[in-house]
């Protein structure tokens, strides 16, 4: 089946956080099933990316949203990516969604609506491309009205639409409704209606075929007023109608630590050394003392969802016991502000990197003894998956797709109060672990061994489009 995959961000291209990954690495995994497409907006990183593009199509203007071309470009392993050129609103330096200094971009209504609104286009065939999709899935709030214009446009093709996180919602002023080509009946409750706003995901919500989530206690968890973000009514009725399931992220195949070219030195559950190395690494590109103290690792945005205040709230028990900790992130000013504070306080056995570098990443996943993740919430989140992969252990709390992936004194360590308290609990749990080599490598056995390959994690993606696929046959006929 032909299948568009509509998206903000994708890690070879241009990433921010796990969405990039998923849109990456799930069109390939589908790729072996479905003949899976991607459209991205033409951002300068897109098109200075060294892959060549070749224009295909042309879209004209609608109300305020300009004109565009689409491009194509094939990556090396076959994926095809439609890439949406419009030079105003794509073409700046930053990153998708603003300044990157905290300030977004006052336009994103436009440019998000443009993008939504050619993948409606494509889907309609008026793209001129030669290749219209059978089903259309759009992620997240930036490509919410994707099923919203489709629908208006009075196309049966069915859509899906997944949130990865339903705090950034996109709410946009009413009086905008014109600019973007919405009809008046967008403003329904039951439509894109907000709190007096108008609200991008849940036109997402509300137009898709069927709303997935990234995990199933993420799915069950924003149905109720603590992690609903004001849409848990909305998302109830979903539910109840059958429209709304919790499908859990999967990883790429790169995650392999025998033969990550990018590690320092590949390991394995029967050689430590290689992990060792990568551990001395990151104890010297991060200025930490040259010793064997259990290394804890954060590889996280810096912003209020990740809990970082209640690492910084922990550190003093990692560094009293003999711990180090090493931060790689970037986000919130105030909060890179305090991460660098911190390090300041324990030189030599806390350090920070405010940035964003892939290579780090993996190496401190491959290095590290645990992997802090105190999340206030968190839809599934990857680094965990990726820690798992790379024998370091997660510490994180009991909330979305972290519980749904760790095992609680098998493959990592669960706390359940978002507080200091109820965290290091489970950071003494984790020190405790380490004094006990044995332990140590059994956990760290049973984590490399669970996986979570998007291999397996496709199975009920491919259900779900043959469902929808069935259900459209039925309608059309
Ligand atoms: P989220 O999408 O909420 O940020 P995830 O855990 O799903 O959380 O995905 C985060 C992804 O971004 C992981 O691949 C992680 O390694 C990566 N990442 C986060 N911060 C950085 C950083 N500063 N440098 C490199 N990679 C990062
Ligand atoms: C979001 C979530 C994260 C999830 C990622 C990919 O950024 O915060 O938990 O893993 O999307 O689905």
């Amino acid at each position: 089946k032909k299948i568009l995959f509509v998206t903000s961000e994708l890690t070879d291209l241009i990433k921010t956080g796990g969405l990039a990954d998923v849109s990456a690495a799930l069109p390939r995994a589908l790729g072996t099933l479905h003949d899976v497409r991607v459209l991205i907006p033409g951002y300068t990183q897109v098109l200075r990316s060294g892959h060549a593009i070749r224009v295909v199509g042309s879209l004209g203007a609608q109300a305020e949203i300009p004109a565009c071309r689409i491009g194509r470009m094939d990556m090396p392993d076959g994926l095809i990516i439609y890439v949406l050129i419009c030079p105003e609103l794509y073409e700046r330096d930053g990153n998708p969604y603003g300044d990157g200094h905290g300030n977004d971009w006052p336009d994103n209504p436009v440019r998000f609506a443009r993008l939504c609104l050619a993948a409606a286009e494509i889907a309609a065939g008026t793209a001129c491309i030669r290749w219209t999709p059978e089903l259309v899935h759009a992620h997240d709030w930036p490509t919410g009205l994707t099923p919203a214009y489709m629908h208006w446009r009075g196309l049966r093709t069915p859509s899906v639409f997944t949130i990865h996180n339903l705090a950034y919602q996109g709410n946009i002023d009413m009086s905008l409704r014109r600019a973007l080509a919405l009809p008046h009946e967008a403003c329904g409750v039951e439509r894109m209606e907000f709190y007096g706003k108008l609200s991008l995901l849940k036109a997402g919500i509300a137009y898709a075929s069927h709303v997935t989530t990234v995990s199933a206690t993420y799915a069950q968890e924003i149905t109720t007023e603590e992690f609903g973000c004001g849409m848990e009514g909305f998302l109830r009725m979903k539910a109840r109608q059958g429209l709304l399931s919790g499908l859990l992220n999967g990883i790429d195949e790169s995650w392999e630590p025998q033969s990550d070219p990018h590690l320092v030195r590949g390991f394995s559950a029967c050689d430590w050394q290689g992990k060792a190395a990568n551990a001395a690494y990151v104890r010297q590109a991060f200025g930490l003392e040259a010793d064997a103290s259990p290394l804890f690792a954060v590889v996280s945005r810096l912003v209020q969802q990740k809990g970082i205040d209640l690492t910084l709230g922990v550190a003093e028990t990692i560094v009293a016991n003999g711990g180090q900790l090493a931060i790689l992130g970037q986000g919130e000013p105030h909060i890179e502000e305090e991460v660098r504070e911190l390090a300041r306080r324990y030189p030599g056995r806390v350090a920070a990197h405010i940035g964003f570098n892939e290579l780090d990443a993996r190496r401190l996943f491959a290095g590290s003894d645990f992997l802090l993740m105190p999340s206030r919430y968190e839809p599934c989140g990857l680094s965990q998956m990726y820690a798992q992969r790379y024998a370091s252990l997660p510490i994180a709390r009991r909330t979305g797709g972290l519980a749904d992936s760790i095992e609680d004194g098998l493959t990592g360590f669960l706390f359940d109060q978002t507080s200091v308290d109820s965290y290091r609990h489970a950071v003494l749990r984790a020190l405790e672990i380490h004094q006990r080599p044995d332990l140590l490598c059994g956990m760290r056995c049973r984590a490399m061994a669970t996986g979570f390959f998007w291999r397996h994690a496709i199975a009920p993606y491919d259900h779900l489009y043959q469902q929808l696929l069935g259900v459209h046959r039925e309608v059309a006929h």
